[in-house]
């Protein structure tokens, strides 16, 4: 086959790797009718990931089963999907937000690129090219309306992130501290960024930048926990991730907090080969640069899963410099951060922090919501 049905962005998406032809196995399959959609899926938990495995759903209904599939900030999933025969509405749950710790609801918006890009990498084995618009009825006043989700149709292939989907997982455990993440690699995952505003930079975990890095991530952890808005805000996250959060006391909360700080500094930190940043062009309130940053962050984690690394994200200092940013118009942990980098980073604002490196151990699956409660009318 041709890459030419598919845009620029979705071919970049695949790293430039070529796209593995299916067309042995069918011709187009065109675009689904409304009519003949898969049934919604309404089991929650691991239900989704099975379902997706098992190779169930068609069209419109299996791009959507990917989507839910992709990362979100403390597993809020604050997504909701309008599937019809030729698009895909992607719409902003706002009810899921978690408050002070995203004022600019950078995360939340981060999280539906990350929906989106998952969704682009599941329609080409649908026979479908998929085309993305970005928040395009701002102006028209529906400001839930992330993304539209063009369906064209095309040859039936399969994207070389296809079946890391389900092998994705932010893994929290320590990783190997004697294996590094070579330059080759940090310089591939780098290169698939797609936007000309979007930058990934890495810091060695034991160069200067590292140390910063490290240090950064210690205060604003402990920071979040001294801080009553920010604890709250976490908590309402910690509380939207568990599968049972019933048990989850004040008591028990504050261990987990305490947990939280030291695995942050025994496991996370320490055991990192590389840290990763990913740099916007532009003002850190830009839901598109949010959208497209989560897009690069889901596709530098799938992309990461293809080549046996583990990946976390780590945005403690990244969630104080926007709560500084709202609160005092400036961010003295910007600034520190700022300092850290070369001076070609002048006008670019770090919105979002991860670590990489090799683990011993597949982290497990966290649970979704049923596909059936979040496709609405
Ligand atoms: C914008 C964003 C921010 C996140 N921040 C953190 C973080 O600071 N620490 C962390 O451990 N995980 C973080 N995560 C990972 C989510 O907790 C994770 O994606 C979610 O629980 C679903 O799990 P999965 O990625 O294994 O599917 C973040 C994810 C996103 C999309």
């Amino acid at each position: 086959m041709t890459t030419s049905s598919f845009s620029r962005r979705s071919f970049l998406a695949g790293g430039l790797a070529a796209l593995v032809d299916l067309s042995a196995f069918g011709q187009p399959s065109g675009l689904p009718g409304t009519a003949s959609l898969s049934p919604l899926p309404n089991v929650g938990g691991e239900g989704p990931w099975d379902y997706w495995e098992s190779g169930q759903g068609t069209g419109v209904v299996r791009i959507a089963a990917a989507a839910i599939l992709s990362a979100s900030p403390y597993d809020t999933q604050p997504w909701l999907f309008r599937l019809g025969s030729t698009r895909i509405e992607v719409l902003a749950d706002k009810d899921r937000a978690v408050g002070e710790l995203d004022p600019f609801q950078r995360e939340l918006y981060m999280g539906l690129g990350c929906a989106i890009e998952n969704a682009c990498v599941a329609a080409p084995a649908q026979g479908i090219n998929p085309v993305v618009r970005l928040l395009p009825e701002l102006s028209a006043g529906d400001d839930n309306l992330a993304a539209v989700i063009e369906l064209e149709p095309a040859r039936q292939a399969k994207h070389p992130y296809h079946d890391a989907i389900a092998r994705r997982h932010t893994n929290r455990l320590p990783y190997d501290t004697g294996r590094k993440v070579d330059q080759a690699t940090l310089d591939a995952l780098a290169g698939l960024t797609s936007s000309s505003d979007t930058k990934v930079l890495f810091l060695e975990s034991a160069s200067p930048g590292g140390a910063i890095f490290t240090d950064l991530m210690m205060q604003a952890t402990q920071r979040i926990i001294d801080t009553p808005g920010l604890r709250e805000s976490r908590w309402t996250g910690v509380r939207a991730a568990a599968a049972n959060p019933s048990p989850l006391s004040a008591e028990v909360l504050q261990q987990a907090d305490a947990n939280w700080l030291k695995a942050t500094r025994t496991v996370a930190c320490a055991t990192a080969s590389a840290f990763g940043l990913i740099m916007v062009r532009g003002t850190r309130q830009d839901h598109r640069l949010h959208i497209e940053a989560g897009r690069l962050w889901q596709r530098i984690h799938l992309d990461g899963t293809n080549r046996s690394l583990a990946m976390q994200p780590m945005n403690h200092f990244i969630e104080v410099i926007d709560y500084e940013t709202r609160t005092q118009g400036t961010s003295p942990v910007s600034s520190s951060i700022r300092a850290a980098l070369p001076q070609n980073w002048n006008g670019w604002e770090p919105i979002f922090g991860f670590r990489l490196g090799y683990a011993g151990a597949t982290a497990p699956r966290s649970p979704r919501r049923p596909l059936s409660s979040i496709v609405v009318a």
